[in-house]
């Protein structure tokens, strides 16, 4: 039996992936450890909750005494890695805590793994879950790749750019297994609405502001999560160690088109007459060191290891309204409390 160390399963895509891991792998022992910062959250993942295969942690990737402990006492073969503070907005107010979760955090469990595998590195495995952020932005045309150079703008993809380095690095210097995937903008259920389409979602429902940043000419490359959880699950069980991947769905939309088609999703569902959400849509002022454009060359990770997305976007996006209006509660839970301070602080100065 295979026990396999998931941190950040309580948050957004790691949730996701613990639930398909638990489902599909009755035969290996899921650790979910997760701080439960503001975007963890154990109601995302409470459907396998009580599954044999099952544990769940409450700690800090940042506290490396605890790491240390928990490897020792576990003896993990494997580690799948997300944790992280992943908004960019709060990486603007706020650089130093991603500098601790996604860089000090990542190195903790480099380390802690190194020490308690080192006598035999090729049968355990770190996968590190990063961003395409790390190539910084695109100009009208072209892709990122797996060699395309790093190049981070925001506090979040250089804190996430450092880790990934990090992580080369303990494979470089001393021959551990890890293996990078880099994804696109993912969507999806139990998504934190800090961002883009959970926010809109929650906005348009309640017929509050819809919040555009700029002029919405952004282009984002969208993923259904589930198509995430997927690569993932190929990547950990089929790639080489030392190598890299990225993910994406070759889904590119302006923020503008891609709220405009919510908007539409959106009356349907609410029986509202068509064009009324639209009427939301308030152009603000824009992020600081916004990049303009992200597209992902899944190239490498369609031809090699046989992984396409399943979902056209405009179904995905349909089945995600779904899943938020048929779930208000966890909505409301979110967005009580310490939410309503962020969203002030975020949005009123604007
Ligand atoms: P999220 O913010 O929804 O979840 C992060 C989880 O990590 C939360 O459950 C949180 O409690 C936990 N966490 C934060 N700090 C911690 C700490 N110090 N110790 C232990 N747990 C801690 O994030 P997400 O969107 O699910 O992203 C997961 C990973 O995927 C991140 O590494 C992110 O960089 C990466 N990623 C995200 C996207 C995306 O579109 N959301 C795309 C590509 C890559
Ligand atoms: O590309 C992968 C990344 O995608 C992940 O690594 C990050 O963890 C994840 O948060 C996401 O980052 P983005 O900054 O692209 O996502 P966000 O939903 O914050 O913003 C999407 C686009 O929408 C971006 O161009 C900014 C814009 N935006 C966002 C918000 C929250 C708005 O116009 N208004 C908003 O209120």
């Amino acid at each position: 039996m295979k026990k396999i160390l998931i941190t950040g399963g309580a948050g957004f895509i790691g949730s996701h992936v613990v639930r398909l891991f638990v489902n599909k792998y009755p035969d290996y022992q899921i650790v979910n450890l997760d701080k439960l910062t503001y975007a963890g959250n154990l109601n995302n993942i409470k459907d396998i909750e009580n599954k044999p295969n099952y544990s769940f942690v409450k700690g800090d990737i940042v506290d490396a005494a605890f790491i240390n402990e928990l490897f020792s006492l576990h003896k993990f073969d494997s580690v799948i890695h997300l944790a992280a503070e992943s908004h960019v907005d709060r990486s603007i107010s706020n650089p130093l805590e991603f500098v601790m979760t996604n860089v000090i955090g990542t190195v903790n469990l480099l380390n802690a793994a190194k020490n308690e595998w080192k006598d035999n590195f090729s049968a355990h495995r770190f996968y590190h879950v990063s961003t395409d952020e790390v190539y910084g932005t695109l100009g009208e045309t072209g892709m990122f790749t797996e060699t395309t150079s790093y190049d981070p703008h925001s506090p979040y993809s250089a804190s996430k750019a450092s880790s990934d380095h990090f992580v080369r690095a303990y494979h470089d210097t001393y021959g551990m297994n890890v293996i990078i995937s880099n994804c696109s903008n993912n969507y999806g259920s139990h998504h934190f609405p800090e961002k883009l389409i959970p926010l809109s979602i929650h906005n348009i429902k309640n017929n509050k502001p819809i919040p555009i940043y700029g002029k919405g000419e952004n282009i984002r490359d969208w993923l259904y999560v589930e198509d995430h959880a997927r690569a993932i699950d190929v990547i950990f069980h089929n790639a080489k160690t030392g190598t890299t991947y990225n993910i994406g769905g070759h889904n590119e939309w302006t923020n503008i088109d891609l709220i405009k088609i919510l908007c539409k999703i959106m009356d349907k569902k609410l029986n509202r007459d068509e064009g009324e959400s639209a009427k939301l849509i308030t152009f603000v002022k824009d992020r600081a060191g916004h990049d303009l454009r992200y597209a992902i060359d899944s190239t490498k990770l369609q031809k090699e290891l046989g992984w396409v997305p399943s979902l056209q976007f405009e179904e995905g996006l349909e089945k995600t309204v779904d899943w938020y209006l048929s779930n208000e509660e966890w909505l409301t839970n979110v967005t009580s409390g310490a939410y309503k301070k962020y969203y002030e602080e975020q949005y009123t100065k604007r």
